[in-house]
């Protein structure tokens, strides 16, 4: 969580920390803030909120020449969205920002405070920059003292630092947060992703954990965690960044659901054989010995690997479990070698996700990720990837991101039962084909998207939402439940159709809204049955199928299929524009949901 920027050069700072801040407001907007360092003055601003609050802040000042500066914007954990808890933080002579959490800030703070050193903030953040100064009052050099400091953090960081005892220099360091370096002309930058530097670099320096070290006018100074001096490896960076605008859409979210027929092209394109699923970037050999996938994410990642499950034991005949990251952590989990610890990812970055992989690596599993960030920590942490190709997800709803991953495990459910044999060519075949038609299945058609938008006005109150599908359809439900409680902040629950009558429908009267996944090729009057009997208790239904319900309050009818995998697809679209179409109608900002971030790299 949180996005953090550094700029080293003559032009605009002021402007590169901001636009490279607005690039990563996805990863938090509670507040935003600058430091820049001019000869021997620093100039800082701080804004609670969103960061057009801090561009009006800003908006008189104009520093010139050569300068240094760090930016932030915050994802609170420790302390409250306040002025004081913004970052940079400061201390006598120097600032801070820091994306991530370290642990043990309490027992440096009480330390530091004995010390003699004056807290203003609430986070644990304060501690890093106070540190410092107290190292560089016995170290005197601001090199030993960063670290010196480094040296006593426990937990996750990334971290830039800047003090007037080395005023053309940044000091950093990561430790399980993402950070960048970027090199434009003799123009040096830091982000937390690579797409704030799109444009303005030509190539970049991904760090890896424990990396740390300083960046000056005319020098990139990289060490280890030993402090041993390391040489940059530099990556060409892509130059296009309109892949990241909103094209004429309301809202990113939005127009990420209406690309996905493009998204899943993508993901599909040279991967589709005539009887077999390539792909590329696996080695045979990552199968061999494996009895069990495990499955492992968070949040909408978790429900595509939910869903997934399905289709590996129902194609590829291997057992599959599935497990939430920050439940799996600790819980003491037997891992054997003979399983395929597979993550699941958007961002790269999830935390909780993250070091459920580090867990699996350590003791001996084979792992695999599948990732939409190519880069990112986990795909260089996994022994193979593969990435899912939905291109940059700005929306803190997860959208395309979800489709794309789901079309990679039915290929890869495909492509492990040629491999055990436990499908027939002919039926690869067939899949396949049907692969092929899954673009089409997610066009958004302007009747549909009308039809969503008028009925969204109908399901703004009532004390609750019940999704309901069987099999496949339950992560769906799931899915589509997440969705709605994000960005409409309603109260959404996910259930499986057949579990309602275990205890869930005590709650049915006609307050209760209930949206029925009602797929005709898979369990139709199983999950009918379980609708007719909410119905029969006054429960407003909210139908979606191929097939008229007579039962339904309100019917969105979806097109006759000849495979549940269609059908999935094409209510997974009717699901994200009924939650858009409520959040708009409630004045939410679809794309910044409160208290949410795009990327939560804290656990
Ligand atoms: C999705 O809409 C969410 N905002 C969230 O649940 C997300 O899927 C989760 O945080 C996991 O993120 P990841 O896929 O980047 O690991």
């Amino acid at each position: 969580m949180c996005g953090i920027v550094g700029y080293i050069g003559k032009n605009k700072i002021k402007e590169v920390l901001l636009e490279g801040l607005g690039e990563l407001e996805y990863r938090g907007y509670d507040s935003a803030g600058i430091a820049i360092l001019q000869e021997d003055n620093f100039s800082i601003f701080k804004a609670v909120g969103k960061l057009e609050n801090l561009r009006n802040k800003t908006k008189d000042f104009h520093p010139e020449g050569f300068s240094i500066g760090i930016g932030h914007t915050r994802w609170a954990t420790h302390g409250k969205p306040t002025e004081l808890n913004a970052h940079p933080h400061v201390g006598e002579n120097s600032y801070v920002v820091h994306n991530g959490i370290i642990e043990n800030y309490q027992e440096l703070k009480q330390r530091l405070q004995a010390e003699g050193f004056n807290f203003l903030s609430q986070t644990d953040t304060e501690v890093i920059v106070h540190l410092f100064e107290s190292h560089l009052k016995a170290l005197k050099e601001p090199l030993k003292a960063f670290r010196a400091t480094l040296d006593e953090l426990e937990g996750a960081y990334a971290v830039l630092l800047i003090t007037k005892s080395a005023p053309d220099t940044i000091f950093f360091a990561k430790h399980g947060s993402p950070m960048l370096i970027g090199i434009g002309g003799d123009e040096k930058h830091f982000a937390s992703s690579d797409t704030p530097l799109i444009g303005l670099c030509t190539d970049v320096i991904y760090l890896h954990d424990g990396e740390n070290g300083y960046l000056s006018a005319d020098a990139v100074e990289l060490f280890n965690e030993s402090y041993e001096k390391i040489d940059p490896v530099l990556k060409p960076l892509p130059s296009s960044k309109l892949s990241a605008q909103k094209d004429g859409f309301r809202f990113f979210m939005e127009k990420e659901i209406y690309e996905q027929s493009q998204v899943i092209t993508d993901t599909l394109m040279g991967r589709l054989g005539e009887a077999e699923i390539n792909f590329e970037e696996l080695d045979s050999e990552l199968f061999v010995g494996i009895n069990e996938i495990k499955l492992c994410a968070c949040g909408t990642s978790y429900h595509s690997a939910l869903a997934a499950s399905y289709l590996f034991e129902r194609y590829s005949k291997i057992r599959c479990s599935v497990e939430i990251a920050s439940e799996f952590r600790y819980k003491q989990p037997l891992m054997t070698q003979d399983t395929l610890f597979v993550v699941i990812s958007q961002s790269g970055e999830t935390a909780d996700t993250l070091e459920t992989l580090k867990m699996a690596k350590k003791a001996g599993l084979k792992s695999l990720v599948i990732c939409n960030v190519d880069n990112s920590s986990m795909v260089r942490e996994a022994d193979a990837s593969i990435l899912t190709r939905a291109g940059i997800e700005k929306g803190v709803a997860s959208t395309k991101a979800f489709a794309t991953q789901m079309v990679v495990f039915w290929m890869l459910s495909l492509y492990l039962a040629k491999q055990r044999a436990s499908m027939t060519s002919v039926e690869i075949a067939e899949h396949i084909s049907l692969l092929r038609e899954v673009p089409s299945t997610v066009v958004v058609k302007d009747e549909l998207h009308e039809k969503l938008r008028r009925l969204s006005k109908r399901y703004l109150h009532g004390h609750g939402f019940f999704f309901i599908g069987r099999d496949v359809f339950y992560p769906l439900a799931l899915e589509g439940a997440l969705k709605l409680k994000e960005i409409s902040y309603l109260h959404a629950e996910g259930y499986p159709s057949g579990e309602m009558k275990h205890g869930p429908i005590a709650l049915a009267d006609p307050e209760l809204f209930t949206i029925a996944l009602m797929p005709t090729n898979l369990l139709y009057e199983k999950t009918k049955s379980n609708v007719e009997e909410l119905s029969a208790r006054d429960s407003t239904i909210c139908a979606i199928s191929a097939r008229e319900f007579d039962k339904a309050d309100d019917f969105i009818q979806i097109q006759e299929r000849s495979h549940y995998m269609h059908e999935f697809f094409e209510m997974m679209v009717v699901l994200q524009i009924l939650s858009l179409e409520i959040s708009v109608r409630l004045g939410n900002d679809v794309d910044m949901p409160r208290n949410l971030a795009k990327s939560v790299t804290v656990e």
